[in-house]
């Protein structure tokens, strides 16, 4: 059984947002928020994430990526793909991109996030905190992933080498009401990008 923390209360920072985003960044003003990238391996979500990431910061704004690959290694590397690790996994990722985002950083999540339900928890944990937070749908066809297999992953999901692969042996839970769809397919990632900054330019995160 799980031991919980008590007698744990909230500390309240010194520096609000809105000193945070007078005094740091160019152009100045608080930005924090969250971008989550959802969809199947190999869809494009780390190459979207990571080119929006370096166009954010060429302009002078605070952003930073968080992606499955690395996370796994890392904070969450005792976690696997079961559906209860990749809740926890999902949890804690959201809990990070929360304190980037309240930090002042445009948080830019890449994971696969198959359950609907776990990315209601991301996007409440941010709600829960007045944080901003964008649901990304980047939308290729499992067979254009399949055909891509830039890590040779599918190809072992098929062979039966790795099982509950998302996609072959297990599901992915299409986004009902993303703020935005990316098609992937006839489009580059540079283009993919480009929506993804339009959406952040018409919410008022960047100019
Ligand atoms: S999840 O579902 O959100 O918890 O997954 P995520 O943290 O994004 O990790 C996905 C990356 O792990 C590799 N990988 C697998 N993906 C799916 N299913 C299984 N069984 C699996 N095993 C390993 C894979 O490289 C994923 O990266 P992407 O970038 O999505 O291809
Ligand atoms: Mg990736």
């Amino acid at each position: 059984c799980m031991q919980v923390a008590t007698n744990v209360t909230e500390q309240k920072h010194h520096v609000s947002r809105a000193k945070r985003g007078q005094i740091l960044g160019q152009p100045r003003g608080f930005r924090g928020c969250t971008v989550w990238f959802t969809g199947l391996s190999g869809a494009g979500k780390t190459s979207i994430a990571f080119e929006l990431e370096a166009y954010l910061i060429s302009h002078g704004i605070p952003a930073y990526g968080l992606d499955g690959d690395n996370l796994r290694t890392g904070l969450n590397k005792d976690l696997g793909f079961s559906k209860q690790d990749r809740e926890e996994n999902i949890r804690r990722v959201a809990e990070v991109a929360k304190l980037f985002a309240d930090a002042g950083q445009i948080c830019l999540c890449s994971f696969i996030s198959p359950s609907a339900e776990d990315r209601d928890v991301a996007r409440r944990i941010h709600r829960d905190s007045d944080l901003m937070f964008f649901e990304v749908f980047v939308d290729t066809p499992l067979d254009v992933c399949e055909q891509r297999d830039t890590k040779g992953l599918y190809q072992k999901a098929r062979k039966g080498v790795i099982k509950g692969f998302t996609g072959i042996d297990q599901a992915y839970e299409v986004p009902e009401h993303p703020e935005l769809v990316v098609k992937t397919v006839d489009c580059s990632v540079e283009e993919s990008t480009l929506q993804v900054v339009e959406m952040l330019q018409e919410n008022g995160i960047i100019p």
